[in-house]
């Protein structure tokens, strides 16, 4: 079974170059599970409804979140509009399982393939550098009790490099691939550990590369020069698509592989 899982997708950029990739890499490769991070797939900041259509489009079958989740409110609402069991789009975007208790959303989703193989996605955040409510080792821990699937792809979106191989150490075996996201910048550790978990600390950014992680060089560069609040906007310039392959046994959740792609215009 082979996995493919796209990094924070970073505005109409980001998509544009999904659209243009993902067609080809899925056929070539075999491709039956995609994943995306949408945490920034509207104009860099959130996601909507219509955009998560789009990504669902173009093969995603679950979206992932982080931080970012909430900057466009109707999602909210959206997420919050299918119950615990639906298997509609509604219920296939996540947002971290460590979030507040009562937090919309779901941090997790279970489901199957149209050919019957089953596969769960359990979206968490950091807490290094980041304000998260929970602590995400022992939420992922409750999880996995009550996840019957054996194919199971963790989306830890976090800041801190160790906090990331620290997740993946601890869910070695237990689940089949542990995938940072969060820094837009991706990371040459790909490896399969040794009781088969699949890990890389970043996946890296969907977007445009000239940019300080997606947005226009010059905004960010005044707030470190000045210090001074200013609207942020997503860059346009360098579109990259930065994804993780990964191969499975399809019955026992073990991964085989991992490759990294950067795929560009
Ligand atoms: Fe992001
Ligand atoms: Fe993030």
């Amino acid at each position: 079974m082979n996995i493919l899982f796209v990094g924070d997708v970073f505005g109409s950029p980001g998509r544009r170059i999904v659209r243009e990739h993902i067609g080809h890499l899925v056929k070539e490769r075999g491709v039956d599970l995609v994943v995306m991070n949408a945490e920034n797939s509207a104009g860099g900041f959130g996601v909507t409804p219509a955009i998560a259509d789009e990504l669902f489009d173009l093969g995603a079958h679950v979206l992932t979140t982080g931080n970012h989740v909430w900057d466009k409110r109707e999602i909210i609402d959206y997420m919050q509009s299918v119950p615990a069991t639906s298997h509609e789009r509604a219920r296939r975007i996540i947002r971290p399982a460590n979030y507040a208790p009562g937090s919309p959303g779901y941090g997790f989703y279970e489901g199957a393939l149209p050919g019957g193989q089953t596969y769960a996605v359990i979206n968490l955040q950091g807490r290094v550098f980041m304000n998260t409510f929970d602590e995400p080792f022992h939420i992922v821990d409750a999880l996995l009790r009550q996840i019957t699937a054996k194919v199971i792809l963790v989306d830890l979106h976090a800041e801190a490099s160790s906090e990331k191989i620290a997740m993946g150490w601890h869910l070695d075996g237990r689940v089949t691939a542990v995938l940072g996201t969060h820094t837009h910048v991706p990371t040459a550790d790909n490896r399969v550990l040794p009781n088969g978990t699949a890990c890389q600390t970043d996946v890296g950014m969907s977007g445009p590369y000239d940019s300080i992680i997606g947005v226009e060089k010059e905004l960010v560069l005044a707030r470190f020069l000045t210090g001074m609040p200013g609207k942020f906007e997503a860059a346009k310039g360098d579109a990259r698509m930065a994804a993780a392959l990964i191969e499975c046994n399809g019955a026992t959740g073990r991964a085989t592989s991992i490759h990294r792609l950067m795929l560009g215009e």
